[in-house]
Parts: structure tokens; sequence; C-alpha cells
């Protein structure tokens, strides 16, 4: 970076005081005159370091999204989607950026080097949360971040401007993935629990190392390194798992639908019937990354898409987390469900769960008990955060009910054939309301009178005695399935 491909040192020219027009910024702004004569990356450098940036942008999407479901804290599941989308999108930008680069074969199917991909491979493979935490927050992620700052401070401002770009914005967002990370690492590891992973993490780094670090602009020490984790090939488990607040996960005792649709229930209390469907959302995530997990051969573009939406139901988990919080209800007293993602996981293929959830979403576009009737109810409470909340979650199924046409569909034949077909799949999955109470697995708990009271202090009335008396459950019914995705 300090050879120079020229320079003109004339008195009113140097490259030091060069200067456009009426003292405008040259060269956009990008980089000063002096910096621009500086030697940049060449395109088979560039190209280089934007084929590593891509493969582990893709391997760490690949963690991510293989570890939601069994990830039982309800906030590492949520960062997870968010990581997962983030990670998506860049790799979309830098194999476009690559196939820009006149460098073929692009070979983006194919793994950089071995030793990176172990690295890889052994967060993948990680036992437990801390040391699967401590993989990708404290060292994947801080060799992205610096790799990136790296390409940006070495490649051509100008001449690689697409490249500078794409790094740039990328840095942005993996910067804000860091800070996540370190706080998580300080939240769930302890220091016992961090000595005690000290001779794996350090075999990390010599994998790193042996690769001449994530972005191969270091020497490669190409020592071989033992495989820990990954010594025995990684299995996906799909099982969703929550933590210790989500009690009585088998709960399907309060019918949140047959009381929303109900014209003869005033609109207030319904909101929290929305804020109760939103939050039990979490399962959509579990099921969509179960999708992503096990099905392979789709271009990226399918994953990106597919991960967006699996990002947006996060969201709209969160949504209802906040709707409760506005309502002064603890949402650790309502039981949020997680039969379908389980049944979903357990007992269909990728396919299958795909075209489930086709059918479901394609269920809420109609007007009636659709989205646009959960907006219309919000608004009716007169809660401006209801009625923002059911806004930006009808608009993101209208994206959803899209990416399912665009990407099943055609998989399926027409849209009546992806219907039928993911109707069939749903009547596979075994639920039954009934056993699970003989089995000893749920009560099938009313919790919501204890919830309805909590919102009433917040607003200051007296409960009705006709709502706190309702008592309708998802017993016998399918269609109340329908109804817990979306
Ligand atoms: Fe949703
Ligand atoms: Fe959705």
């Amino acid at each position: 970076m300090t050879s120079t491909l020229g320079s003109k040192d004339s008195e009113q020219n140097s490259s030091s005081t060069y200067r456009g027009y009426a003292g405008l910024p040259p060269l956009v702004g990008l980089e000063t005159m002096e910096g621009a004569l500086k030697k940049g990356l060449t395109v088979a450098e560039s190209v280089a370091r934007l084929k590593r940036f891509h493969w582990a942008l893709k391997r760490l999407h690949g963690i991510f999204v293989a570890r939601i479901a069994s990830t039982p804290m309800y906030e590492l599941k949520m960062a997870f989607g968010m990581h997962a989308h983030y990670c998506a999108e860049h790799v979309g930008e830098f194999a476009k950026r690559v196939r820009e680069m006149r460098q073929p074969p692009y070979d983006l199917e194919v793994c950089p080097d071995t030793s990176l991909d172990q690295f890889f491979d052994e967060i993948l493979s990680a036992p437990g949360i801390e040391a699967l935490v401590l993989g990708l927050y404290q060292q994947a992620i801080p060799a992205v971040t610096s790799a990136l700052s790296r390409m940006i401070t070495d490649t051509h401002k100008l001449f690689d401007h697409p490249s500078y770009r794409i790094c740039r914005l990328t840095l942005v967002e993996m910067e804000d993935v860091l800070r996540y990370g370190e706080q998580a690492i300080e939240c769930l590891v302890s220091e016992s629990e961090h000595a005690s992973l000290a001779d794996w993490l350090s075999s990390q780094q010599r994998l790193l190392a042996s690769a001449g670090g994530l972005d191969g602009t270091q020497m490669q020490t190409g020592e071989s390194i033992q495989r820990v984790f990954s010594a025995v090939p990684y299995r996906y488990d799909g099982v969703p798992q929550r933590d210790e607040r989500f009690k009585d996960p088998y709960n399907m005792g309060v019918n949140a639908e047959a009381m929303l649709f109900n014209p003869e229930i005033e609109p207030l209390p319904k909101s929290i019937m929305l804020y109760f469907k939103r939050m039990r959302e979490i399962d959509v995530p579990e099921v969509m990354s179960s999708i992503l997990a096990e099905t392979s051969a789709k271009p990226w573009e399918y994953t990106r898409d597919m991960t967006r939406q699996l990002w947006d139901e996060a969201r709209h988990a969160m949504m209802g987390e906040i709707g409760f919080i506005s309502l002064g209800i603890d949402w650790t007293t309502i039981p949020l469900n997680f039969t379908w993602s389980l049944g979903m996981n357990t007992q269909l293929t990728a396919k299958d769960r795909h075209a489930v959830l086709f059918t479901i979403e394609q269920g809420l576009m109609p007007k009636k008990n659709g989205k646009e009737n959960e907006w219309e109810i919000a608004v009716a409470t007169e809660d401006p955060l209801a009625k923002c909340i059911q806004d930006y979650d009808w608009a993101d199924e209208i994206l959803h009910a899209r990416i399912g046409r665009d990407w099943l569909v055609p998989e399926l034949g027409s849209q009546m054939e992806a219907l039928a077909y993911g109707d069939k799949a749903w009547s596979r999955i075994l639920v039954d309301w009934s056993k699970w109470r003989e089995d000893g697995l749920t009560e099938h708990r009313n919790w919501w009178p204890d919830a309805y009271r909590q919102a009433c202090r917040h607003w200051g009335i007296e409960p009705a005695p006709s709502l706190l008396a309702y008592n309708m459950t998802y017993e016998n019914t399918r269609a109340d399935l329908k109804q817990v995705a979306g």
C-alpha cells in the first residue's frame, strides 16, 4: 500500500493540495487524490477476498439457521434469526460482485480453504450454548469484521467501488452482530465455562492461522489440526427447545381466534389475543429454520427470501412481547404453545413443512378472518401500538404469501396443487388435544382470566364478568392449527 502509480508535484497541482472546481471534493469525496494514487488490490486479489467473505457468511448463515430450533433461550433464538438474515443478504451481494469480476470459474460453491471450513464445522457442531456463542461471537464474527476492515482499507475505493461499498455496508451490520454477541457471551458464559473451552478456542485460532486468516491475507501456517466437536459429522436437530420461562408448552386451552373474530366481544380485550398470537409465532422461525437446514440444491435467492421471512416471523414474535409489556402482562404466565413446530419439525419432510406454511399463509390473505381483519380489530381497540403492530404484520404477510408463490408453487405445479399438497401434509401431523391431557403433558389450563385481569389493572377498569368467563379451547379442531402460524 505504499507504492504509488504516479504523482504530479507541481506547486499548483500536487496530489496533497489538489482540489476540484471551487473547492469541490474531487473523486466524489470517496478518496483524496493523494490516497487515490496509492496502489489498491488487483482484481484477482479482490476476488480472492470476496470469495472468502462469501464463503464465511454462507457458513455463518448455515450455523445460525441450524441452531435456531434447538436453542432454548428466546432472545438468542430471535437474534440468530436476525444474524442469519444479515448473512443471507450479504452472501447474495458478494456472489453478485464476484460474478462481475471476470475471474471464472467463480467456484462459489467450492470451499476456498479446508482449514477455514473446519473452523466453521467446529462451531456448527459446538455441543452447548457456551461453545456456540464463543465460537460465533468471540471468534468467527471478529474474524469477519477485521477482514472486512482490512479490505476497506486495502482496496481502491474508486476502482473497486462496488466491492468497497458491499464490504462497508456488511461491516456496519456485522459490527452490530458483534456487539450483541459480546453481550450474549457476558450473559451466558461463566468464567469457568470459558476456561474449560480454552483448548478448543485456541485450536480454533490455529485453524484460522492455518487458513491464512479468514480472508487469506496472512501467511498460511498450513498446520493440520485435529477435529474436536466435528470429529463426528454434524446432524441437524430440529426439535424445538424453549427456556424455562416457557411453561406448559402443550397447552391449547384458550382459543384466540374464537374471541378475536367474535363480533359480540368488544375490541379492547382482543388486543391481548392479538399479542398472544404474535408472540406465539416463535414457532415459525423454528419451522422455517428447519426447512432451510434440511433443503439443499436451491439457488441462494431462495435461501435469502426464506431467511428474510424467518426474520420477519421472529419480529412478529417480538411485536407480541412488546404488546404484552405495554399492557403490564407478564407473558411468562401465558403458555406459548410449541406443538406446531414440534409436529412440523419431527413428523414432516422439509418440502411438506414449506407446503403447510404456504397453505396457512394463503389462508391469511382473505379479508374475513385474515390479516386485514386483525388490523381492523387493532384499529378498533384504539390502542396505537396494537394498530401499528398489526399494520406491519399485515404488510409482512403479503410478502410471505408472495415468497411462497415464487418458490413453492413452481415446484408443486400450480397454486391449487400447492394448497392441496400443503393441506394433505398438514393432516398428517398428529395433534391429540385429549391425549396430551391424559398423558399429563398439559391440563390445557385456561390462562385467559388471569391475563385479562392483569390488562384490566393496566387499563384501570373492572374486568367484565362475561369476559372473565371466556372458556373456549382448541379441542377437536384442526382449523385452530390454521391460526397457529403466520
Ligand atoms: Fe408472522
Ligand atoms: Fe408470515
